[in-house]
């Protein structure tokens, strides 16, 4: 079996910081979203991984290598525009050739892994396998309707009024029979190759579709709200170290890991939270459900339930919370007078102002 892990795509819901990295490496817990899925499939035996890339593949080709640091084997597959799911199985092809294959969204977090749904799929070889949940908003997911025997009867892309709350969490096996119904199908009304109609495209050729249910956690990190949902889920389960340096004057409460050459200096820092290789944090609060990556400094500041990407400052601030703070930003107090803000945004920055 192999495994087909989606990296590349426009990432439009992460904008700003997909314009100038990838999304699949926005850190959570102070590691890329992407590893965790490469740790899942590597765990679940399967090591021949082709990764499909888009305009940010250099990055991600330098981050995941040729993947034996997962313990796998990497192949970079170019998808010269995110033209959909289902186009990133067609342009697999060669790679794929005759065996089955798991496709897991690149940006996907899912708890407890993929090795037991992996067994299951095999024990029956449908020509398709997904893995749904209960969301409580169906309207903005792919979204399964299934038969008594959990076999999938219909499948909708965003249905404006849906017939089940059970969404497609973003792993899929496959047959090879995949792979005649993504030749059949045409682009949907976004210009996309859907696989969710590639999947209906095998459920109306009679073809075996089943789909396990999980409970346990799920998320698409494609959003801010969500990313810093799941840094909050996986900071909970961090184990605490300091491989730093922490000064007589700080306090550290709770679940901490402090990386190497990392400084505390007359600081409080609440748990559970991550301070990156080489930051500084310096009379500063940081509060729980916060991940700071390397070689940042946060001084005089106080932040909490936060992701602050590499090389970013933030100086003199008085609370930053629930944000998403990308790489090498400078955030420092506007000079009190006039009263004023001072921004330098890039395209589709969002940015939340007390008034
Ligand atoms: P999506 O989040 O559905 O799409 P997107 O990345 O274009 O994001 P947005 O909706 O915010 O613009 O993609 C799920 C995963 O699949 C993600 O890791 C990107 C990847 N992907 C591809 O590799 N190729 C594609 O053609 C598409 C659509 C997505």
């Amino acid at each position: 079996m192999k495994a087909l892990v989606l990296s590349g795509g426009e990432g439009s819901r992460l904008r700003p910081i997909t314009h100038t990295s990838a999304k699949q490496l926005v850190p959570v817990a102070n590691k890329p979203v992407l590893f965790y899925g490469l740790e899942a499939i590597a765990e679940a035996g399967i090591t021949d991984v082709g990764v499909v890339v888009g305009d940010s593949e250099a990055e991600i080709r330098a981050a995941v290598g040729d993947g034996s640091r997962f313990g796998i084997s990497v192949t970079y597959l170019r998808q010269d525009a995110p033209l959909g799911l289902a186009h990133a199985v067609l342009i697999a092809r060669d790679f794929l050739g005759d065996d089955d294959f798991v496709m897991y969204l690149g940006d996907n977090f899912i708890v407890g892994g993929i090795t037991d749904l992996v067994h299951a799929f095999h024990s029956h070889r449908p020509a398709a396998h997904i893995l749904l949940t209960k969301v409580s908003d169906p309207t903005a997911f792919g979204v399964a309707e299934l038969d008594v025997n959990q076999h999938v009867v219909r499948l909708e892309e965003k249905p404006q009024i849906p017939t089940s709350d059970l969404a497609l969490v973003g792993v899929y096996m496959f047959t090879t029979a995949i792979h005649e119904a993504v030749r059949a199908i045409e682009p949907s009304q976004r210009g996309e190759l859907e696989i969710t109609h590639a999947i209906q495209w095998l459920v109306d050729q009679g073809r075996d579709v089943r789909a396990t249910t999980i409970s346990g956690y799920w998320k698409d990190t494609g959003n801010v709200v969500d990313m810093l949902e799941v840094n909050r889920s996986v900071l909970e389960t961090i184990e605490p170290a300091c491989l730093g340096e922490v000064d007589a004057d700080s306090d550290i409460v709770g679940r901490v890991r402090i990386d190497e050459g990392a400084r505390v200096i007359g600081s409080r820092v609440v748990g559970p939270a991550v301070i990156g290789a080489g930051t500084v944090v310096s009379r500063a609060y940081i509060g729980p459900f916060t991940s700071i990556s390397e070689g940042c400094r946060i001084q005089e500041t106080e932040i909490e339930y936060s992701i602050v990407l590499r090389d970013a400052s933030v100086v003199g601030v008085r609370r930053v919370a629930a944000s998403l703070i990308g790489r090498n930003v400078e955030v420092t107090p506007a000079p009190r007078v006039p009263f004023e803000h001072r921004l330098v945004l890039g395209d589709h920055s969002k940015v939340q102002i007390c008034s």
